[in-house]
């Protein structure tokens, strides 16, 4: 009897920026960076099955809004990653989109990420981390990041990434107003910004210590975003009113914005009264992970 070998599971959590400044813009178009990156206990999730070709299947809550066609930022990348490894053979990729879409939240470069890592233990490459990363610069600036999932300085144009021993971690509500914002049109309304050079952050014992360094840092492209998607600002605002938040701060180019809270509890109770006053928000609670969860 013809084994059928087990599925190869990734999990592709969200990204969050906890803050972003950026600075100029360069040479080749994109702007310089810099930014605090954590990822969160929500994500999508990717199953990978030998096959002759490439093919992806999309299902899950966000799977309306995508489609499986080879501009699929998963599908470049596995067509990126058979191409510069020789592989000749193929998979049977699904993809169950649990994040909303366009959302700031890197929920396509998650996805290729965790396609990158699925299809290398798929075909049994030797690739390192590093080569992962440097394929997905090529496909998308927030792409290397997403490779470790794991708590990291990132400068340049996303592309430097460096991994951050464990910062404190705080419970952490997700809210999406339903309104996407394509990243290009942010950068492009950009007006006030901090630039960079900032510098990274200090050795934080508490999660008290990493509201105070945060407090000295912003999400430059908050305002750009709320100018093109003015529902960023409601859900700030209402975010903002809830027993236990320590923060509130858009993620990325938006337009999902996130809260830190003093307890689970508190972001448990902050999302329950979110869902039912705004039941077309997505909103989620979960909390900050510092490594690969494999799901
Ligand atoms: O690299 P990615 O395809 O995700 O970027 C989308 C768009 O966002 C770019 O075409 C560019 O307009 C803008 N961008 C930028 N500076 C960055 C990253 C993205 O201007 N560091």
């Amino acid at each position: 009897m013809k084994t059928v070998p087990d599925a190869i599971r990734e999990f592709a959590p969200a990204k969050i920026n906890l803050f972003l400044h950026v600075g100029d813009k360069r040479a080749d178009g994109y702007h310089a960076l810099e930014s605090l990156v954590v990822f969160a206990g929500i994500g999508d999730a990717l199953t990978f099955v030998p096959s002759d070709d490439i093919s992806l299947s999309i299902d899950g809550p966000f799977s309306s809004v995508l489609s499986s066609d080879p501009d699929n930022l998963v599908t470049k990348a596995a067509r990126a990653l058979a191409a510069q490894s020789g592989v000749v053979t193929g998979a049977r990729i699904t993809l169950t989109k649990n994040l909303p879409v366009a959302s700031g939240i890197g929920g396509g470069s998650a996805d290729a990420a965790a396609a990158l890592r699925g299809l290398a233990r798929l075909w049994d490459l030797t690739a390192s981390q590093e080569q992962l990363r440097k394929l997905g610069e090529t496909l998308g600036s927030d792409i290397p990041v997403c490779v470790d999932c794991a708590t990291a300085w990132m400068e340049g144009r996303g592309e430097i990434v460096a991994p951050l021993s464990d910062i404190p971690a705080a419970p952490m509500v997700l809210v999406n107003p339903g309104v996407g914002v394509p990243t290009g049109k942010v950068f492009a309304a950009l007006t006030e910004r901090h630039g960079v050079g900032h510098g990274r952050p200090p050795t934080m014992a508490s999660v008290g210590d990493l509201i105070a360094y945060l407090n000295t840092t912003a999400n430059d492209l908050e305002a750009p975003a709320r100018a093109t998607a003015p529902a960023i600002g409601e859900v700030l605002d209402a975010l903002a009113v809830q027993p236990g938040v320590l923060l509130t701060r858009m993620s990325g180019s938006g337009a999902t914005c996130f809260a830190l809270f003093e307890s689970q509890a508190a972001a448990a109770a902050a999302a329950a009264v979110l869902r039912r006053a705004r039941p077309s928000w997505w909103v989620a609670d979960t909390e900050m992970i510092s490594r690969t969860v494999r799901g």
